[in-house]
């Protein structure tokens, strides 16, 4: 396995010129912050380029500055964090940015081996922004970088950690040097994830519009290992208003749940509990590998019916919602059932 220096020269030069003609506009492009950077590849980790743009931006207004970050309440970091799913890496965001201000003067580590330090931060999440924040030639390896470069080999995915040291030799080689001028490194590892994310996608890739076409031993799809099978689930919640629709009642997580630990959910009801009943909503809904059949029911009379302790319940003003931690299914439904604005 591997490419001729001629060939690793050839792509690097291909890419790059794609990428400055071809880059998405995304709100964190061209913006020389490695707080901003690491805030915005946190996000991107497990999430959709769409949902992030979403929350991108009011999260930043809202925090600013690393060290707006760290002065922040856990429960407001969480409620910007509504919807795009994973809380643990807002949490570890969280924590991160407080280690930053009380352990480091406030100021970012430079290479990807100094912000190693911080919690949360793993060896995607320090190349990425030594990359793109300081320009430093190393290189990032994700699931749409692994499959650019597996495709490019003409290799099948293979889950072995001696595979992924060999793909991170390759990514390596291909970075460029850092350069005085620009970023080099930091525009190839965005230009790489660029390609894996719009041009050479998981399924049928759009081979004829790629830059580097010619030197891709697949050309189409790579042979994939079987994906664990998805789960089905149904699951109930009850929606419950009071004083004329202005408050809603929610349920806490608890703080030791393995998922969404402390967030605010419409409150969970047993199934056998409501099969006498219509649901105002049906929803579908996924987290990690399972899919999830929602019902939603309002009657008065399934209050009693709640499993969860009282103290787990809280009366929440409608014009609150969207500063505190909503799951991302308490917020889809809220919104679907009219009692919360989409924002
Ligand atoms: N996915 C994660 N980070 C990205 C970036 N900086 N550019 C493009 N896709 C990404």
């Amino acid at each position: 396995m591997g490419l001729s220096s001629a060939a690793l020269e050839a792509f690097r030069e291909r890419l790059g010129q794609w990428y400055q003609k071809s880059a998405r506009v995304l709100p964190w492009r061209g913006v020389e912050d490695a707080y901003a950077t690491w805030v915005s590849e946190v996000m991107l980790q497990q999430t959709r380029v769409a949902t992030v743009i979403e929350r991108y931006t009011e999260f930043m207004e809202r925090f600013p500055t690393v060290q707006a970050l760290a002065l922040a309440e856990e429960s407001d970091v969480l409620a910007l964090w509504s919807g795009l799913g994973y809380y643990r890496r807002a949490r570890m965001l969280h924590r991160g940015a407080r280690f930053v201000v009380s352990e480091l003067g406030g100021v970012m580590p430079r290479t990807a081996l100094e912000l190693r330090v911080l919690p949360g931060v793993g060896e995607y999440t320090s190349a990425a922004i030594a990359s793109i924040a300081f320009g430093e030639s190393v290189a990032v390896l994700d699931g749409n970088v692994e499959r650019v470069l597996l495709r490019v080999l003409g290799e099948a995915e293979e889950k072995s950690s001696a595979a992924k040291a060999r793909l991170m030799t390759v990514a390596q080689a291909l970075v460029p040097e850092a350069t005085r001028r620009g970023n080099a490194p930091g525009d190839h590892n965005q230009a790489m994830m660029e390609l894996g994310a719009t041009v050479c996608v998981p399924r049928g890739p759009l081979c004829l519009q790629c830059p580097v076409m010619e030197l891709c031993r697949t050309r189409g799809e790579h042979a994939t290992r079987k994906r664990d099978a998805q789960k089905q689930r149904r699951v109930a919640h009850l929606l419950q208003t009071r004083k004329n629709g202005t408050e809603v009642l929610l349920e806490r997580r608890a703080s030791d749940a393995s998922l969404m630990a402390g967030m605010l959910e419409l409150p969970p009801l047993v199934l056998e509990s409501v099969s006498r009943y219509e649901p105002v909503l049906r929803v579908k809904h996924s987290i990690t590998n399972t899919n999830y059949e929602v019902e939603v029911f309002e009657s008065e009379a399934l209050k009693k019916e709640i499993p969860a302790a009282k103290k787990a319940l809280e009366w929440v003003a409608v014009s609150a919602l969207n500063e505190v931690p909503l799951t991302g299914l308490a917020r889809k439904v809220l919104v679907k059932l009219g009692v919360l604005a989409k924002r």
